[in-house]
Parts: C-alpha cells; structure tokens; sequence
C-alpha cells in the first residue's frame, strides 16, 4: 500500500493559535498534542484527513508567510498585516475572520489633535515593524519617513522621543489609552487569512480545497453564533 500524502500546515504562535483552535476542531483538523503548551514545533495531525495525512508547524507569526511561500508548508494561518508588509507569492483563498484588528498611524493624543502635521523639513520619524507599509504611506503623503524598526511595545516610542509617530495594529485602543497616544489615521482592518502555495495549490487541489472548503463552513458557523 502506498504511503498517504503529507499536507503541512503553519499555525502562528501567539495571539491568532487561541482563535485558529476552534476552527481547526470544527473541521476534525485538530493537533495531536496541545499546542499551546508543548515546546514540539511540528505536531501531527490527523492520520487519513480527505486522503492525507496532516502535520502542523507551530511557528512565530512573521515566519508563516515564508514557509508557505517556500513550499516548506502547503497552507498557513496568517495576519493580514503581514501579507501586506511582506507581500510573499502565496494565495489568500480564505478570510478567517479571527485576529480582527486594524493598523494604524498613532500619534501623542495633543500632538494628533492639534491636526500639524508630524513631519519636519519633509520627515517624520516613524517607530514600526512595518517599515514598508509606513514608508509606502508618508511616501503617498509626500513625506521621508525615517523609519525605526522596532519588534514590540511601539506605544513606548513617542513617549521618549524616539518617534513621533507609530504605525501598528490597533484593537480595543486600551494600549494606545495607557500610554497617553490616539489614532490619526488608519489604514488597513485586519484579520488573519488562510494562505497557500501556488504549486500546492495545484499538485495537492483536492486535498487543500477540502481544507478551504472545511474551514468556510467553520468561518461561517462562528459567524453565526456570534451573531445569535
Ligand atoms: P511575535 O510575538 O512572534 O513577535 P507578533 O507580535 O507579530 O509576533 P502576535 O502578537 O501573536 O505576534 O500577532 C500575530 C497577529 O495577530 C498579527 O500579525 C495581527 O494580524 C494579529 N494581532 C496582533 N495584535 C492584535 C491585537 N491586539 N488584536 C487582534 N489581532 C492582533
Ligand atoms: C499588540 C499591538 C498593540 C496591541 C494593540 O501588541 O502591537 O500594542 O496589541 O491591542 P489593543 O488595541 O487591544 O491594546 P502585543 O500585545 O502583541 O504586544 P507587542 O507590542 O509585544 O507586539
């Protein structure tokens, strides 16, 4: 008998696996293990899924798009705001719904409100780790933005001066309200997307589309009984 073929899928860590788990469940598409607790970075699946047999990748969320893009996974979960920073060959097929959040252009509360612009002599300083996307934006605008990367906390980096503005997501604004800073623009709402490779999608079509056809229905059904 021959062997099944493997389907490999990337779940970010973080914030987006809590959310991914439901949806996965639903699907009978569930890890072996808990992946929220074991320090295992692969993780089988289930053994004859539609005819394959699936393992999961437990990485950071920023490296899903490369592993996917890579072929290294044929499907990934991942943040909308990293699909538009990084713009990785991959497709999008589906919209998950989970992750919900926008990215955004913040500012000092007083300084946004006074409605002057942040930039000096054409620049702003802008603290991201969307140095593309914030690059593209004041670009549009007519500005440099002189970008600083930065991984995380980038509500500190206004308060010190290290920046006079931020870009980055946005969900309740409870992190923007404790650190003293507002919206000025947003521009992007962001959820997180199932990705795919491009040549996955056509040598493994039936086993990936049952996958996105699977993970629909268990989109909507979320819908609905949040909607109830
Ligand atoms: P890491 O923790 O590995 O440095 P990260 O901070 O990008 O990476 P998470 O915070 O888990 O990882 O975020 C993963 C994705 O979740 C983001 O790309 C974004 O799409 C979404 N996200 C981030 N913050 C929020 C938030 N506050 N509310 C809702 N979704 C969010
Ligand atoms: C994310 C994001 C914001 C915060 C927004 O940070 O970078 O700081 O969530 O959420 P809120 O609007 O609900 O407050 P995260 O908690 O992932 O920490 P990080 O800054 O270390 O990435």
């Amino acid at each position: 008998m021959s062997e099944k073929p493997v389907l490999t899928i990337a779940l970010s860590k973080g914030r987006i696996l809590e959310q991914t788990l439901p949806l996965l469940e639903f699907a009978d598409l569930m890890p072996r293990e808990d992946v929220q607790t074991t320090r295992k970075l692969m993780v089988d699946g289930p053994d004859d899924w539609a005819g394959s047999k699936i393992r999961f990748l437990i990485i950071r969320a920023a490296d899903v798009c490369t592993y996917v893009e890579k072929g290294a996974a044929d499907l990934g979960i991942s943040g909308r705001d990293l699909l538009l920073e990084s713009k990785p060959n991959v497709y999008e097929p589906l919209d998950l719904k989970i992750g919900q959040c926008r990215l955004c252009i913040c500012g000092p509360k007083d300084a946004v409100e006074s409605g002057k612009s942040a930039a000096v002599g054409g620049r702003v300083r802008v603290a991201t780790k969307y140095d593309n996307l914030a690059a593209q934006y004041y670009r549009k605008q007519g500005l440099h933005a002189d970008v600083i990367h930065l991984y995380g906390s980038m509500e500190l980096a206004p308060l010190v001066g290290l920046a006079d503005r931020i870009v980055d997501v946005v969900e309740t604004g409870n992190t923007l309200k404790a650190n003293g800073l507002i919206e000025e623009t947003t521009l992007f709402d962001i959820s997180s997307r199932l990705i795919a490779n491009p040549a996955s999608f056509v040598t493994k079509k039936t086993q990936v589309q049952a996958v996105i056809s699977k993970l629909r229905e268990a989109v909507v059904d979320r819908e609905m009984e949040r909607n109830k």
